[in-house]
């Protein structure tokens, strides 16, 4: 039987190109995230591999409604990604571009995490990937919701990481830690910003290897490093 993967937030960036790569590979690959016209594009290029759902992550009832949708429609989930995500700068701490990043980030992870790890649990198999950031190491003055929010994403995914290798089922955790990667959300050029195809393709080099947590592209791992143990007045100047 053919493979079946979820990816969330497919329709641009690194969830559109991972998509790609899982379609290559052979599976079946669910693509959502609010812009259905986006999604139809994508499908166009290979209508038998592609399922489209158009689904806002926030709206967590509908999440619900969609995974099990999902999961009546395929039968077998092997591979869930979730790979929506915001960031925007919020000088001045405005509680509506501060709400909405918690909204996608952490609420609308939880929640697509949790349907994602009991449904493995109850299939006896499978594997979750969130796309965190370096962004989870330390804090920062201009994006602050996003910074903690993605080290909750890491912190979380690490529980779920730790509850899997406790759990009977053949269930895995992947935290993918980005750097700068060539897509709208990186906010233009940014220092080290990788292409989109050489993260991507670590990205499911990783996600291949089952790794617990990985950096990419690979020197981030040398830079989180070094992010951990610089003091904050010197983190504050990058
Ligand atoms: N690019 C970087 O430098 C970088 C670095 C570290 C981590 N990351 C992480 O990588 C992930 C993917 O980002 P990207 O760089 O590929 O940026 P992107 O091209 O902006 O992709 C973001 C994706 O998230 C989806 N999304 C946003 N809000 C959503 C919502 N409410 N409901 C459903 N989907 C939603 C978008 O779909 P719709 O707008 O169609 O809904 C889009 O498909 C994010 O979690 C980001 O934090 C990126």
């Amino acid at each position: 039987m053919g493979k079946n993967a979820i990816v969330f937030g497919a329709t641009s960036g690194i969830g559109k190109e991972l998509a790609k790569l899982l379609v290559e590979d052979g599976y079946k690959v669910v693509i959502t995230g609010r812009r259905e016209e986006k999604l139809k594009e994508i499908q166009k290029d290979n209508s038998n591999n592609y399922v489209i759902k158009k689904h806002d992550v926030t709206e967590l009832d509908s999440s619900e409604k969609v995974f099990k949708e999902l999961i009546d429609e395929l039968k077998t989930i092997d591979l869930v990604v979730y790979s929506s995500g915001m960031a925007e700068p919020n000088y001045d701490l405005e509680w509506k571009k501060e709400n909405l990043t918690l909204q996608t980030n952490v609420l609308g992870a939880v929640k697509i995490y949790g349907l994602a790890y009991n449904f493995f649990k109850q299939q006896g198999f499978g594997h979750l990937v969130g796309i965190s950031s370096v962004a989870g190491i330390r804090g920062n003055r201009h994006v602050p919701a996003y910074f903690a929010s993605k080290a909750f994403q890491n912190n979380y995914l690490e529980s779920l990481w730790m509850k899997a290798k406790r759990s009977k089922a053949d269930i895995y955790v992947t935290d993918i830690a980005p750097g700068f990667v060539d897509t709208k959300l990186a906010l233009g050029d940014t220092f080290g910003m990788a292409s989109l195809d050489k993260a991507t393709k670590q990205i499911y080099s990783a996600i291949k290897r089952k790794k617990k947590k990985v950096y990419i592209t690979k020197r981030w791992s040398a830079i989180a490093l070094m992010m951990r143990i610089l003091p904050a007045s010197l983190i504050m100047k990058t």
